[in-house]
C-alpha cells in the first residue's frame, strides 16, 4: 500500500503538530517553539521541543524526533499507514481507497462487527452493575476495596444471574444477527433446544481493551468459590490472547521506564488503584513470545510480579528467559508472605509495594535461588554442580561490573569462598558459552514428528494447543490446565530451534535488502510478525514498512530506529551478512530455502483451524517449486 506525497502533505498540513502533541503533552511557549516533558522518556525538567514553524519535534534528552506522523506512530505505537489513517480521520480527510483483497475486506468487516457487539455488551454489563440487579456485583467489588473511580477506569460491569438470556435479548434488540452472536464468544448454544443463552452470568465483568481502547474480549469472575473462578472470552478474530495484555492501554501512558507484569486481573486493578499505573497482566494464559514482543515495544525493563506460590514461581522461571530473548531485562518482585500483589497491597499497603518495587531483584539471583532447590548442598558433588551452574549464569553477563556484583551477591548468599567462585566464573568465561547444538539433545527426545502424508514435521504438543508454559486453557470453560509432562520437553529444544530460526529470519531480511525485487513474492508468504518477537521482528517491521513506501531499504534509516548500541550492531549485521553462494543459481536456491524455513517456522496460528492448516500446506508446496529471480 502506498500514499502519494500529495496526500501525505495534505494530511500533515491539516494536523498542526503543536495541536496534535498538545493533546497529550502540556506544552509551553518558549521563544519560537514550544516545550514540555518528553512523553517518550521519564524526565523532571522539559527537554522536549515542538516547532510550529518546522512542524517537527525533538527531544534533547532521548534524541527522539520527527514530524507529526512519526509522533503518532511513536506515541500510539502505530504503524505508518495506521498513523496516516488516524491523522486523516482527525482532520476529516478521506483517504483514497486502497486496493484490498476480498478476503481482507471480509476480515475487516468481521472485526468491525465483533467490535460493535463487544462495545454493546460492555455497555450492557457496565450499566447493570449500577442497577438493583447488579447490587451483588457492586457489593463484591466494593468489598474487595475498589473505589467507584477505579471501577469506572476499568469499565467493570456485571452479568446478572437472571434472565439467562438478558444480553442475548439486548443485542437482538440492537439488530445483531444470530450468526454474528454465535461468533462473538459471548453466547452458549443449547443444541438440543437450538437456542442461545448468555455465556457469562452471575459474574463481575472485566472488559479487555486493546491499545486503541476497543473492547476485544471479557473476563468474568464468579463472586464465590464456584469453578471456574474466571471465565474468559474465547479467541475470536478480534481477540488473540497471546498478543494482548490486560491494561496495556492504560499502562503504556506511564512515565516510569519499566512495566510491572502480574498474573491476574485483580492484581492489575489493585496496582493501578494504588498508583502503580505501569502494571499489566497476560490474559488468563501464560506468557508467550508474542506478549514479550509486545512488551518490548514499550520498555526494556519488566518487573515480574507473579504469585508467590509454586505455580507462580514456575511461571516466572519460564517467563524470564522468554523476556530476555525479546531483549528485556527482567526483575523479580518478592511478594512473600503475601500470595499476590493485590493481597500485598490490601494487607501491607501501597508504601510496602513501592519499597518492594524499588528492591526488585535481578532475575538472575532468583533463578539461581530456585535452581538451588534441585541440588543437595550436603552432597559435595551436587554442591559443586550447583556452583558451576551459578558460575555459568554469571559468566553470561555482559559487563565485568555486573559479574563482580553478582559474584559478591552469590558468595554472600551461599557462603562460598569468593576466590574459588571467582575462579569458576573466569574459567567459564574463558571457555565461552556452553556448547549448544543438536548433538546436545538427549537421544530419543526429539519432539518433532513427521507427518507421513506430507513429509512435514509437526509438533504433536502444538496440535493440542499447549503453549510454551505447559498450561493451556479450556476453550469452553476458561479453566486452566497443566499440560502432560511431554509438553514441557518442548522447552528443552526450544532455544536451539529458535536460534536457528532467528538466523534464517535475519538472512531473509538480508536478501530483501539486497534484492528488493523479491519483496513482492516474499510478502505473499511471510509477514513481519512471522519474524518472531524481539529485535529481528522489529527490524522486519521497519524493513517491510520502508519497502512498501519506497521500494528499497536504507541501512541508516533502519538503524535510526534503534538507540541501543548493542541493538544497532546486531541490526547492522543483517546488512553485512556474507553469503557463500557462488553462482546466481545457487543464490536463488538459497533465497528460496531461507524463505521456506522462515515460512515453516512462523507461528501458524490456530492449528485446529483445519482450513488454515490446509491453506498453509498448499502455500508451502507452492513455495517449493517457486521460481525466484534475483
Ligand atoms: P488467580 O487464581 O491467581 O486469581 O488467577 P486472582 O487474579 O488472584 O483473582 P482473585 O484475586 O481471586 O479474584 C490469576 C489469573 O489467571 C486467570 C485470570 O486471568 C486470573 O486473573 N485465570 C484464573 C483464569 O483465566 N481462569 C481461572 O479459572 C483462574
Ligand atoms: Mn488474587
Amino acid at each position: 500500500m502506498f500514499y502519494s506525497d500529495d496526500i501525505l502533505d495534505q494530511v500533515c498540513s491539516a494536523n498542526d503538530i503543536v495541536d496534535v502533541i498538545g493533546q497529550d503533552v502540556p506544552l509551553k511557549r518558549s521563544g519560537s517553539s514550544y516545550v514540555g516533558l518528553c512523553p517518550f522518556h521519564n524526565e523532571k525538567t522539559p527537554s522536549f521541543s515542538v516547532s510550529r514553524q518546522k512542524q517537527m519535534y525533538y527531544c534533547f534528552g532521548c534524541h527522539r524526533g520527527g514530524n507529526v506522523i512519526t509522533y503518532i506512530e511513536e506515541y500510539n505505537n502505530m504503524g505508518f499507514l495506521e498513523a496516516v489513517k488516524y491523522l486523516a480521520d482527525r482532520a476529516g480527510i478521506r483517504l483514497p481507497e486502497q486496493e484490498v483483497s476480498e478476503e481482507e475486506k471480509r476480515a475487516r468487516n468481521e472485526r468491525a462487527q465483533l467490535l460493535e457487539v463487544n462495545r454493546l455488551a460492555g455497555t450492557y454489563y457496565y450499566y447493570l452493575l449500577r442497577t438493583p440487579a447488579g447490587k451483588n456485583g457492586l457489593d463484591y467489588l466494593t468489598k474487595r476495596g475498589l473505589s467507584e473511580e477505579t471501577m469506572k477506569a476499568f469499565a467493570l460491569g456485571y452479568a446478572p444471574k437472571t434472565p439467562s438470556d438478558g444480553l442475548y435479548r439486548y443485542l437482538k434488540s440492537k439488530g445483531i444477527s444470530d450468526d454474528l452472536l454465535r461468533r462473538s464468544g459471548l453466547m452458549n448454544l443449547d443444541e438440543k433446544r437450538a437456542v442461545m443463552y448468555d455465556k457469562f452470568w452471575n459474574r463481575v465483568m472485566f472488559p479487555i481493551l486493546d491499545t486503541s481502547n476497543r473492547i476485544i474480549g471479557f473476563g468474568g469472575r464468579v463472586m464465590g468459590d464456584a469453578k471456574p473462578k474466571y471465565l474468559n472470552s474465547p479467541e475470536t478474530r478480534l481477540f488473540d490472547k497471546s498478543r494482548n495484555l490486560y491494561a496495556l492501554n492504560l499502562a503504556r501512558k506511564t512515565r516510569e521506564d519499566y512495566l510491572v507484569l502480574c498474573e491476574g486481573y485483580m492484581d492489575v486493578i489493585s496496582m493501578h488503584q494504588a498508583g502503580f499505573t505501569n502494571t499489566v497482566a497476560s490474559l488468563g494464559t501464560a506468557l508467550t513470545p508474542g506478549h514479550c514482543a509486545l512488551l518490548s515495544r514499550y520498555t526494556k525493563n519488566v518487573v515480574l510480579s507473579y504469585d508467590s506460590d509454586q505455580a507462580g514461581v514456575s511461571a516466572a522461571m519460564r517467563a524470564i528467559p522468554m523476556l530476555r530473548r525479546a531483549g528485556i531485562t527482567p526483575k523479580i518482585l518478592r511478594l512473600d508472605p503475601y500470595k499476590d500483589p493485590d493481597e500485598l497491597i490490601s494487607s501491607a499497603g501501597r508504601d510496602e509495594m513501592a519499597a518492594r518495587l524499588k528492591k526488585a531483584q535481578n532475575a538472575l539471583l532468583f533463578e539461581i535461588e530456585i535452581t538451588r532447590r534441585d541440588y543437595d548442598l550436603n552432597d559435595p558433588d551436587s554442591k559443586t554442580r550447583f556452583y558451576e551452574q551459578a558460575a555459568e549464569r554469571i559468566a553470561a553477563l555482559e559487563t565485568e561490573m555486573e559479574r563482580q556484583n553478582y559474584i559478591d551477591a552469590v558468595c554472600r548468599e551461599y557462603m562460598v569462598d569468593r576466590k574459588q567462585f571467582q575462579e569458576l566464573v573466569t574459567r567459564r568465561l574463558v571457555a565461552g558459552p556452553a556448547p549448544r547444538g543438536r548433538g546436545e539433545l538427549p537421544a530419543g527426545r526429539a519432539r518433532q514428528t513427521e507427518d507421513p502424508a506430507t513429509g512435514m514435521e509437526y509438533d504433536p504438543a502444538a496440535l493440542y494447543g499447549y503453549d510454551d508454559s505447559g498450561y493451556y486453557e479450556d476453550e469452553e470453560t476458561g479453566e486452566m490446565f497443566q499440560a502432560p509432562p511431554s509438553a514441557s520437553r518442548k522447552n528443552r529444544s526450544a532455544t536451539i530451534k529458535e536460534q536457528g530460526e532467528d538466523t534464517s529470519r535475519k538472512l531473509l531480511l538480508h536478501y530483501i535488502c539486497r534484492y528488493p525485487g523479491i519483496f513482492q513474492t516474499v510478502k505473499q508468504y511471510v509477514q513481519p510478525q512471522d519474524f518472531g518477537g524481539g529485535l529481528t521482528g522489529r527490524t522486519a517491521e521497519i524493513i517491510y514498512d520502508q519497502m512498501e513506501k519506497t521500494g528499497k531499504v536504507e541501512e541508516s534509516w533502519v538503524l535510526s530506529h534503534f538507540t541501543e548500541p548493542q541493538d544497532q550492531s546486531q541490526v547492522a549485521g543483517i546488512f553485512h551478512t556474507l553469503d557463500q553462494a557462488s553462482s546466481g543459481k545457487e543464490r536463488e536456491k538459497a533465497v528460496r530455502e531461507t524463505l521456506i524455513k522462515v515460512f515453516t517456522a512462523a507461528d501458524t496460528g490456530n492449528v485446529s483451524d483445519f482450513n488454515q492448516v490446509i491453506q498453509r500446506r498448499k502455500q508451502e508446496a507452492e513455495l517449493r517449486s517457486l521460481q525466484i529471480l534475483l
